[in-house]
């Protein structure tokens, strides 16, 4: 056995651990209770982690405009050259004769990637949208 393996036992009650089993088999035959668990361990010290300033975080912003509002393409182009530095990519999906979908991957400082986030969603003509962060997690 591997000795960095900690056990532990949980108790749950019998309908929390119902609905987790239900999660679990969602989750598919990969995975069993323990994994299904460290993933949810891991996912909570992610969240914490991007709200921590001065934490490296990417971040993946979703939003929906009407192309046909007032000057937004050129808006949203002008402050995605402002922060070149921190704007990884973007990818522009026509959804149909009006509105578009743009997903745009940031990474940096998790304060500056929401500030950045908020800025684009604060834009008159944007719709609606959806900031999601994490971290490498690679010391998880
Ligand atoms: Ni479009």
């Amino acid at each position: 056995m591997d000795n960095d393996l900690m056990r532990f036992s949980v108790a749950m009650p019998e309908g929390l651990l119902v609905r987790f089993d239900h999660l679990v088999a969602r989750r598919g035959l990969a995975k069993n209770r323990s994994e299904v668990i460290r993933d949810l361990v891991r996912d909570a010290l992610v969240e914490e982690e991007c709200a921590t300033p001065g934490t490296e975080v990417m971040g993946t912003l979703t939003i929906v405009f009407d192309h046909h509002a007032n000057d937004l393409q050129e808006k949203l182009h002008v402050i995605q050259h402002e922060y070149f530095e921190f704007i990884i990519c973007s990818t522009h999906v026509h959804l149909d004769q009006h509105n578009c979908l743009e997903v745009i991957v940031l990474r940096g400082e998790t304060g500056l990637v929401q500030d950045i986030a908020n800025l684009i969603l604060g834009t008159k003509g944007v719709k609606n949208g959806k900031l999601a962060l994490t971290t490498t997690g690679h010391h998880l």
